[in-house]
């Protein structure tokens, strides 16, 4: 698996649209796209990254403001990991990969503790991402594609809490 030529940077206005067709070929719809979009006019974002090859933006990944209630009060700075996509002709090249891993190093410098995904058991694990680390958390979802990932070490054992979505995911 490699992707030599890549670029990866935070998306800038200029790429809105590029974000939106990346997200509509990786998922055939365009919910997510909608999502991306109305989480950033909310404000809810904390990092956009796209990935661009020779100059085409070929994958895009999002993590966005999650609302975490703690049972003991602490406050958890944390972050959803969503959506995350790579057109259909770019998989399986490490484009994926290279996306979350700079997006969770840039989440950590900006002081996010904890980041959460909903997605495939298979692929998350990777980067650190648990199923157990979740078992405690409260949400949407359960089983073993919510997973957590803890990037101030810790900071989520023995912790109880309820998730909240930003509003743009409509699940409240
Ligand atoms: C998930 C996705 C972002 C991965 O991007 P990628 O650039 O192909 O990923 P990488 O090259 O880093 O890693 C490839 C791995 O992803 C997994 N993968 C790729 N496409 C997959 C798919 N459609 N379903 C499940 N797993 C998939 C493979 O199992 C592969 O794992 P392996 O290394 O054990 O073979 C991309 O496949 C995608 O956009 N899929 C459609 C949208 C989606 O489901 N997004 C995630 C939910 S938010």
């Amino acid at each position: 698996v490699s992707a030599p030529d890549l670029e990866l940077r935070e998306e800038t206005p200029a790429d809105h649209e590029a974000i939106r067709t990346v997200n509509r070929l990786a998922f055939g719809g365009g919910d997510e796209a909608h999502l991306v979009d109305r989480l950033r006019d909310a404000g809810d974002v904390i990092v956009s990254i796209v990935a661009l090859e020779q100059g085409a933006v070929v994958g895009h990944v999002l993590f966005s403001r999650l609302g975490l209630d703690c049972d003991d009060g602490a406050v958890i700075r944390t972050a959803a990991l969503a959506p995350v996509a790579v057109p259909p002709d770019r998989q399986r090249r490490g484009i994926g990969a290279a996306l979350i891993s700079h997006g969770l190093a840039l989440c950590r410098a900006r002081g996010v503790q904890a980041v959460i995904v909903l997605g495939h058991p298979h692929y998350y694990p990777r980067f650190g991402f648990s199923a157990d680390r979740a078992k405690s958390l409260r949400a949407p979802f359960s089983g073993d594609a919510f997973m957590a990932l803890e990037l101030a070490p810790g900071v989520l054992a023995g912790r109880s809490a309820r998730v909240r979505y930003a509003r743009a995911f409509g699940l409240d």
